[in-house]
């Protein structure tokens, strides 16, 4: 990450006396670090003057270059070296606090917001990890609000856990994971998903995606050949399925969730699991029927294979009670997966897996030869967290939260956009918003959404294959958590515009 350089006796108030050609990407000094800001580029591609300065001071507050706190220079100064009118500057800084990138005081000046959070410069891998496409309309599904990560909670529960661990926490231990989360978490998951699991059996890993890896990897051991998977699901999932060796078996989807009646006339390769997100389909948003759940658990019961079940957002549903985890109708044969990502933060990469009885071994052994544990300290906070009831409280808040999110979505598309049916809000982040036939394909909608600064994917990027679902409605997936309070309003807006005119 790259931070304005100071370059050592810049006054502050540098000369700008450079010729008005020369000056549309000059370096600023007037805050005493050098910052090259090119405009034209943008002006090239077709943004206007505003916008151009817009995107511009955008990027370099993701990519690091201007960080929280750094006092930009006044309008008429960067005016003056970028050689716009004064006014496009303060029009510029002005949208840009309004989103929530920049603060302005009276007297103090204009300032890189202290929460606008530099995102990390890196490899593309994947729209969920670090490197995604920028805009200035973050509606990517699968994260939460992270301005809501309960800190306080966190230094309170992280401080006691610390006064109160023995000398021993900090050894090398268990690939199970600390048995204080352990024991933590098998009673708070009893207690609000219904799972059926006890300490023995629970092993901490680094993310749902990485126990899906260790568990990829011990079917592998065990003889299969190929996982049952929904025909749409998050595509990294799909990756790490391959990566150890194993094909996929698409299941179709409809309301009723995951077509599991349909396993035991599987043909091809040894089907070892079927991976499902039962609370809530990803990214679809069906709840899985208690005849497709049954089903599921028969197959796996007369096939010698298992359920691997995400719940990954399970703990927000609105509309209904509580969908139960699907692994207490059979713990000896569903794995129950849950992970932080959504109700703390990705970042913790704390997830849990319970396991069957049978699975304990081989996946604690990869566990161990992958990285040999969790770190404990996390674990131990975590712990605190939850056996204090802060972490209830938090998730409660969240929920709220969320839920609230989601009727302000609701409300904005049925005034501005009432043509777009909006599926899977009983629960969850995130909304499918799928436009009428004779609307513009997905390929054009993305086009235009991208045009309009929204980050966020079409429906057809989850898709296994394109063939399996022909007749697929353009639909966007719209992760209404993401944003933060400050931006949602204008998330909503640029989002309603594109739709009412697809
Ligand atoms: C369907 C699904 N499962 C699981 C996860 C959580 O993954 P992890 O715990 O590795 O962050 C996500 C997060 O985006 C998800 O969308």
């Amino acid at each position: 990450m790259s931070r304005p350089r100071t370059t050592p006796g810049a006054e502050p108030s540098a000369p700008r006396s450079a010729p008005r050609a020369a000056r549309a990407a000059a370096p600023w000094t007037a805050f005493g670090g050098d910052l090259h800001l090119d405009l034209g580029e943008r002006r090239a591609a077709g943004a206007g003057l505003r916008a151009a300065l817009e995107d511009a001071l955008r990027e370099a507050v993701q990519d690091g270059r201007l960080a929280p706190g750094t006092r930009l220079p006044s309008s008429r100064a960067l005016g003056e070296d970028l050689g716009i009118a004064r006014n496009t500057v303060v029009e510029a800084y002005g949208q840009l606090t309004a989103e929530g990138w920049l603060s302005s005081r009276q007297g103090s000046g204009t300032t890189v917001a202290e929460r606008a959070a530099p995102r990390p410069a890196g490899p593309a891998v994947g729209l969920r990890a670090g490197h995604r496409p920028t805009g200035r309309h973050d509606l990517l599904a699968g994260r939460p609000d992270l301005s809501l990560f309960p800190r306080t909670a966190w230094l309170a529960s992280a401080r006691r856990a610390l006064a109160v661990a023995p000398h021993e926490a900090f050894d090398y231990g268990s690939p199970l994971g600390r048995i204080e989360l352990r024991r933590a978490l098998a009673d708070y998951l009893a207690r609000v998903r219904g799972v059926r699991t006890d300490p023995d059996r629970l092993l901490i890993c680094a993310g749902f995606g990485q126990g899906l890896a260790l568990l990829a990897a011990a079917l592998r051991e065990r003889g299969a050949e190929r996982v049952a998977v929904e025909t749409y699901g998050l595509p990294p999932q799909r990756d790490t399925l391959r990566a150890a060796g194993l094909g996929l078996a698409p299941l179709p989807l409809d309301c009723a969730g995951a077509r599991t009646d349909l396993l035991a006339g599987l043909t091809g390769g040894r089907v070892g699991a079927v991976l499902l997100t039962p609370a809530h389909q990803f990214p679809t948003g069906a709840a899985l029927a208690a005849d497709r759940r049954a089903a599921a658990v028969r197959w796996a019961r007369e096939h010698d294979g298992y359920v691997i079940e995400d719940d990954y957002d399970g703990e927000f549903r609105y509309d209904r009670q509580p969908l139960g985890a699907m692994q207490a109708l059979a713990p000896d044969r569903v794995v129950y997966g849950g992970t932080a990502a959504k109700s703390l933060a990705p970042g913790l990469r704390l997830a849990w897996l319970a396991l069957p009885d049978e699975l304990v071994e081989p996946v604690a052994r990869l566990k161990e030869s992958a990285d040999t544990m969790g770190p404990v300290i996390d674990q131990l906070t975590f712990a605190e967290l939850i056996t204090s009831g802060r972490y209830d409280r938090h998730v409660r808040r969240c929920r709220l939260h969320y839920r609230r999110r989601r009727d302000q979505l609701v409300a904005a598309l049925a005034e501005r956009a009432p043509h777009v049916r909006v599926t899977g809000i009983a629960a969850g982040l995130h909304a499918v918003l799928e436009l009428p036939p004779g609307s513009l394909p997905e390929p054009e909608l993305m086009d235009r959404a991208r045009a309009a600064g929204l980050v966020l994917t079409g429906l057809g990027w989850y898709l296994t294959e394109r063939a399996l679902v022909p007749d697929a409605p353009p639909a966007l997936v719209v992760g209404y958590a993401t944003p933060p309070d400050r931006a949602f309003p204008a998330a909503l807006s640029a989002l309603c515009e594109v739709l009412r005119t697809a």
